[in-house]
């Protein structure tokens, strides 16, 4: 038998609990990993809330990004091996936060030695999300990169993704997250009542693009920084990006190998800064669930 966090409703954490259940078979084009790490993002509570549809059967499992080791593969994967050291997205049936679960081999990469399985547990989601959210709009080294939520899973990878790239990155977050942003070679930018007046101080011409990882009211703000309104992208409020002229992230399925190229040459930290054992899986959720949360947070089965 094997471990795994599902939600047995829609609603609070209270719907949140451990069960045992069968070690999953791997079906045609996927891989069955012993989990090693998992990465908790603000999807998972989004979903349990039916914040993004009533859709899946419950009960409904959790994790969205994991690493670990291939115990099985499927008919037809011819990249994978028993034993292999592997990130990838889980099958939606099966949820990342277990002890196994399934990857669907296409969404699956080898893990390179030199990234640890927490640090490749948060790349699926987080460091994907953070490629694909910093090059949807090109720019040119000089250009200016705002991260506005720059303190969190996706911001500090983006902020790092832009610094390869020599942009000038402004990070907002909260006051609390100003060394952490700054670590990244960001430029801190305290989040809250002003920050529009000390965006400008720094670039009074505006910002080339915004990337936004918070929405609602916060993006409003923001977007005003924008030289361009179509050079705002969100990853958390599509609609509003799209109501203030810009877009929601697109994602794309060959960032994975991508991204994890950049971070196995050190170019780009993950930034987990909270681990958790699977027993402390209702802590880890409730850390990630502030929408608040310092780094990336990892549950370790
Ligand atoms: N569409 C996709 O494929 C996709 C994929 C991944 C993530 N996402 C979305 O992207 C967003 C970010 O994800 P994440 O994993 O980075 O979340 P996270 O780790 O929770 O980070 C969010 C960050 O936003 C900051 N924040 C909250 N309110 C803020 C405000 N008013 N001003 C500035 N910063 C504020 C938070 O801390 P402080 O307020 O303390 O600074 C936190 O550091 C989420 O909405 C997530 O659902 C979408």
């Amino acid at each position: 038998m094997s471990t795994a966090l599902v939600f047995n409703n829609y609603g609070g954490p209270d719907t949140q609990e451990l069960i045992e259940r069968s070690i999953p078979l791997p079906g045609p084009g996927e891989v069955v990993i012993e989990v090693k790490a998992a990465g908790v993002n603000p999807a998972d509570w989004k979903i349990r809330e039916g914040r993004l549809g009533r859709h899946w059967k419950l009960p409904a499992p959790l994790g969205h990004e994991a690493s670990g080791v291939v115990i099985a593969v499927g008919d037809g994967v011819d990249d994978f091996a028993v034993g292999d050291e592997v990130l990838g997205l889980p099958a939606e049936v099966y949820g990342g936060i277990a002890e196994h679960t399934v990857l669907c081999a296409e969404n699956t990469v080898l893990k390179p030695e030199e990234i640890s399985f927490a640090d490749a547990a948060a790349i699926p989601v987080a460091g994907s999300t953070a490629y694909d959210v910093t090059h949807q709009i090109e720019l040119d080294a000089g250009q200016s990169l705002l991260i506005l939520g720059a303190g969190g899973g996706v911001g500090l990878m983006a902020a790092q993704i832009g610094k390869v790239h020599q942009f000038t990155v402004l990070g907002v977050a909260d006051a609390s997250k100003k060394e952490m942003v700054e670590s990244t070679g960001a430029r801190f930018i305290e989040s809250g009542d002003g920050v529009v007046e000390r965006v400008l101080r720094i670039v009074p011409e505006g910002v080339d693009l915004v990337v936004d990882l918070v929405g609602g009211q916060p993006l409003r703000d923001i977007a005003a920084v924008a030289k361009d309104p179509k050079n705002v992208v969100s990853t958390a409020d599509p609609a509003t990006a799209e109501e203030l002229g810009g877009a929601g992230v697109v994602r794309t399925t060959e960032t994975l190998g991508k991204i994890t190229e950049v971070v196995k040459y050190g170019l780009v930290s993950p930034y987990v800064r909270a681990r958790f054992a699977l027993a402390d899986v209702q802590e880890a959720m409730a850390t990630a669930e502030t929408g608040h949360a310092a780094g990336k947070v990892i549950v370790e089965p």
